[in-house]
């Protein structure tokens, strides 16, 4: 057991490019979802978090959303100084981590579900053959008010601090471009499929933030 363990974690990466000539059924992942709902703990069995899934019907909406998620290059926030890194986003389905809670001391438990159920989703996914891409960059900035609105309509949101994360689902692509579906432009992530983090954020030692008292 603990070696199929091993096997799954190993297999679960940061995947930000996507295969999307190789179909994924909405069965795969609604049973990933079903697992879920069933296997991931939950405080008093509540979810406090809404999650909206998106496949690629709506190209506008899925646009949208990527180009909301583009990242500046530089301090100088002009639109043309913006670079796209998010393909996550351009995935064969794009999970919506949404707040149903003020944030009060319940509003919370809505940031906790969201880190236990994306969580779960990887390994879920990657126990499959499937790969993960989580994102919480955005700029409001880079998306027009147009997307912006249509955005919190389709979504259901009064405003995009509602959404605690997103995190793209699919066949990942070991390549480090990809063919944005909503506008047919080429768009390129960061290298690092495979190696974990970048070289500018090395994953911490143990002893830097954990103590056996
Ligand atoms: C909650 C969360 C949010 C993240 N947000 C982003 C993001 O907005 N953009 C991005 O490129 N990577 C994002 N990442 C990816 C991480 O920065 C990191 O590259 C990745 O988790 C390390 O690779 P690994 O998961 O394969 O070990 C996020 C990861 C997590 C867990």
């Amino acid at each position: 057991m603990l070696e199929a363990w091993k096997e799954i974690i190993a297999a679960r990466r940061q995947y930000d490019c996507w295969d999307l000539s190789q179909p994924l059924d909405k069965s795969v992942v609604e049973e990933i979802i079903e697992e879920m709902n069933t296997q991931c703990a939950k405080k008093q069995n509540k979810p406090h978090i809404a999650l909206k899934i998106l496949d690629w019907s709506d190209p506008k909406l899925r646009g949208a959303i990527y180009d909301y998620t583009r990242n500046a290059e530089s301090d100088d926030r002009t639109r043309e100084n913006f670079i796209a890194i998010n393909p996550q986003m351009l995935a064969h389905y794009l999970i919506v981590f949404v707040n149903v809670k003020e944030h009060t001391r319940l509003g919370f438990l809505g940031n906790i579900s969201t880190g236990l159920h994306a969580n779960y989703i990887t390994h879920s996914a990657a126990a499959r053959g499937l790969q993960t891409g989580f994102c919480q960059c955005s700029d409001r900035d880079l998306c027009t008010d147009e997307q912006y609105e249509y955005m919190l309509d389709r979504l259901g949101i009064e405003n995009f601090d509602q959404v605690y994360l997103m995190m793209g689902l699919g066949h990942g692509l070991k390549e480090n471009s990809m063919i944005n579906p909503a506008t047919g432009e080429t768009v390129e992530c960061w290298s690092r499929i495979g190696k974990g983090e970048q070289e500018d954020n090395p994953l911490p030692a143990v002893s830097d933030y954990v103590e056996f008292l």
